[in-house]
């Protein structure tokens, strides 16, 4: 049994058990049905508390049963048992109500929660709407725009926040169980309210529906499921209860068998799965409950705030007492960017800073559990920090370099107890992004690697095992992005046409609007060192601009010109030039948007078929998380690998030998056929 019932005077609490999420399985929703049958037939009991044990309430349909043929009782229909049963039932929530299991909460009289708690509507980010009324009660709890919002992002909402915007009735403190009898006690003593069902929609604006159409829009960058929300939730307001819900059913199962949502089902299962890689099972990890960070400049400040993100207590080592305080003013900047951004409170902002020790003493390191350095790119200057580290530190401490370019085998080449060194690289700014590579070396202790992917989870990152090679896995796939973006400039295209093709295929930026943001600098730099070890860096137009010191957007020019104090990419006559030149030399062509898209994507995929081969990436999966993590890779796409696995191989093989013939990129790699899926997977032969 999922459910059991227990009885406290005139009050059943009927309980689910099944963990690990109290998901809503065929089971539990039988089980739930029998309950409110039981419950109505029996006259002692005035009303109903549902609460859940373990470490959350409901968080929502079963996940792993969407792709099977749906069995009674369907949710909705459970919704509507609960919703008009002969007693208020009374959802007493904890952890989080989400998806199927805050339209269970909706079906119930009353919510009320714990402070911890939160509920919401995270469907879209399955690539599916609300299935089971969610989009039809929401409006009529909370009205349209509010009922949008949450419906169209899936963010779900705090409980404090929840009670004022009125989604729940009441915040308890203390024993939840105790709080939702007590509630229930006196809600039967008075008059109830409507069940949703009979509520109305809030009338809005006569322009809400076409404004925020088009803010969605914008903000999905051509993920389907959110303008589908919307169009229920819209549906809600315009036609009466029951022909709402048939709309928002058959959208919920239209969209249940799209490709996205499988794409997003793949990455919500690969990304729990990420933290927990099977090679590691029963390695324990050492404690982490203090952490040093060397280097407070832009990654070292970021990884800092991070840390303390976590409730790490922090020492910043830098290289003067000057460096100290620039490395603590960076520090505040990001508190204070998140205090702005409302994300911390003032006190909260106050004691982050004030767990943070700035220093320049190595000494202070002497108890320190965790050791992360991210000063400059430099090996000499890394192996000096780390034969300092490796006299200082416990033997035990974890030391862990955060370079993104330079072999961590040399940097720790000669140090004490090199089983405790590994490569932790973070993506900047390092408290926001949420990938994390983590860079074994052949010395590394399986608990070393262990205690990255624990420190992962402490920080909430997203953690993928990278082997040793120039960029590990997500900087070598960018570097043939750019070449690949520079081969289309020589072939024909223009960076304003390279760019919105790669918007449209679902990225944020193209690659070269990316590059003016982050400045060119930084892989003029990385040529230069790739040049100095005898290697033939291809970037023909790039060097070009860097000569002119067109930097990108903080120079007032890169790939394109920009007025001052506006961010808008302009065409600039310069690079046009400077492409024109360096073409010279080679055919010009038309290109089409999903040909600019094939040149750019399908080489990348190539590159990530290397890397999956060396065993520079263990599995397929792992590259989709560093692409989506790291680079904005489209989740709705599923990450690349998983992308390619949909074009199919054979395909994506026949396009590359096409683009090699024509000089415009590599052939494919031996081996295409195999990219490294722990799960099975039907794969199409490569072309070789
Ligand atoms: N169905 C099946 N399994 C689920 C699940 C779900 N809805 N949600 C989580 N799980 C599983 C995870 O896969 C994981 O399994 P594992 O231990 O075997 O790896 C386990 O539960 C624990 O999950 P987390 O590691 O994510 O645990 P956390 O404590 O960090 O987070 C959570 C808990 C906040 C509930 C988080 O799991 C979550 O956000 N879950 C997804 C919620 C969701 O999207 N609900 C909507 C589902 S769609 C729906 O309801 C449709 C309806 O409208 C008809
Ligand atoms: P940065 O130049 O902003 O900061 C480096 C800091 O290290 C400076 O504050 C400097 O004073 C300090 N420092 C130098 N030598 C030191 C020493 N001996 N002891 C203590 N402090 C010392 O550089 P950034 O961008 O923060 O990069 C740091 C490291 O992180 C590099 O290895 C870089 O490759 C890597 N990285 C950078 C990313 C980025 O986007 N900037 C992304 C991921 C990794």
């Amino acid at each position: 049994m999922t459910v059991t019932i227990e009885r406290n005077g005139d009050i059943a609490i009927v309980t689910i058990d099944n963990p690990p999420v109290n998901a809503l399985s065929q089971a539990v929703r039988q089980d739930l049905w029998n309950a409110a049958e039981t419950l109505d037939a029996d006259p002692s009991v005035r009303a109903v508390v549902l609460i859940c044990d373990g470490r959350t309430f409901i968080a929502g349909a079963d996940v792993n049963e969407f792709g099977k043929p749906p069995m009674p009782p369907h949710l909705p229909d459970l919704v509507a048992r609960i919703e008009t049963a002969a007693k208020p039932w009374v959802a007493a929530i904890h952890g989080s109500a989400l998806g199927g299991g805050f339209e269970v909460a909706l079906g119930c009289r009353f919510r009320i929660a714990v402070p911890s708690a939160s509920v919401g509507l995270p469907e879209v980010r399955l690539g599916i709407v609300p299935g089971a009324g969610g989009t039809v009660r929401l409006p009529r709890l909370i009205g349209p725009a509010l009922a949008t919002e949450m419906v169209t992002t899936g963010t779900p909402v705090a409980a404090q926040k929840a009670r004022s915007q009125g989604l729940i009735d009441a915040v308890v403190e203390g024993d939840l169980e105790k709080g939702a009898i007590d509630f229930a006690r006196s809600a039967i003593d008075q008059s109830l309210p409507l069940p949703l069902r009979q509520r109305g929609v809030p009338a809005v604006d006569a322009t809400f529906w076409e404004t925020t159409s088009k803010a969605v829009a914008t903000r999905a960058r051509r993920e389907d499921a959110p303008l589908r929300a919307l169009a229920c939730v819209r549906k809600a307001a315009e036609a009466d209860f029951e022909t709402a819900m048939a709309f928002e059913r058959q959208t919920f199962l239209e969209l249940r068998g799209s490709p996205q949502a499988a794409a997003l089902r793949h990455v919500f299962f690969t990304e729990r799965a990420a933290p927990r890689p099977p090679e590691l099972a029963g390695v324990e990890p050492r404690k982490i409950r203090s952490a040093a960070v060397i280097g407070g400049g832009t990654m070292g400040a970021g990884i800092a705030a991070a840390l303390r993100d976590a409730g790490l207590p922090v020492t910043l080592v830098e290289r003067d007492e000057a460096a100290v305080e620039r490395g603590l003013s960076n520090l505040r900047s990001i508190f204070e960017g998140s205090l702005k951004r409302g994300k911390i409170s003032p006190d909260v902002a106050a004691e982050r800073l004030a767990g943070v020790t700035g220093t320049t003493d190595y000494s202070q390191l002497s108890a320190t559990d965790l050791v992360i350095e991210a000063v400059f790119e430099d090996l000499d200057v890394k192996r000096e920090v780390f034969s300092r580290l490796s006299t200082v530190c416990r033997a035990d401490a974890v030391l862990a370099t955060n370079t993104s370019y330079l072999n961590p085998e040399q940097i720790a080449a000669g140090i004490r107890h090199p089983e405790r060194f590994l490569g932790l690289h973070f993506f900047s700014p390092a408290h926001v992004m949420k990938l994390l590579e983590i860079v074994p070396t052949a010395h590394t202790a399986p608990a070393t690697l262990a205690t990255g992917f624990a420190l992962a989870r402490m920080l909430n990152k997203i953690p993928v095992r990278a082997g040793i090679c120039d960029g590990f896995i997500g900087n070598r796939i960018l570097k043939v992005t750019r070449a690949q973006a520079e081969r289309l400039l020589l072939a024909g295209a223009t960076p304003q046409a390279v760019d919105a093709a790669m918007r449209s295929f679902g990225l944020p930026m193209g690659p070269f609007e990316a590059q003016d943001l982050g400045g060119l600098d930084i892989a003029a730099f990385q040529r230069k060192a790739a040049r100095a070890r005898g290697e033939t860096p291809f970037a023909p137009i790039a060097e070009r601009l860097c000569a002119l010191e067109r930097f990108g957007q903080k120079s007032g020019g890169g790939w394109y010109d920009y007025a001052k104090g506006d961010r808008t990419p302009r065409h600039s006559d310069i690079v046009a030039d400077i492409i024109a030149g360096e073409a010279r030399e080679t055919p010009q062509r038309e290109w089409d948007e999903a040909s600019i898209i094939d040149c750019i994507v399908l080489p990348m995929v190539n590159e990530a078929t290397k890397i999956l081969n060396e065993k520079v990436a263990l599995r397929a999966e792992d590259i989709d998380l560093v692409e989506i993590h790291g680079y904005g890779f489209p989740r709705w796409r599923g990450g690349l690998m998983h992308y390619a696995e949909g074009r199919g191989l054979a395909e994506i093989a026949a396009r590359l030998d096409e683009f090699a013939a024509n000089g415009l990129a590599e052939p494919p790699c031996n081996h295409f056929e195999n990219i490294g899926r722990e799960r099975e997977i039907p794969l199409e032969k490569g072309s070789n």
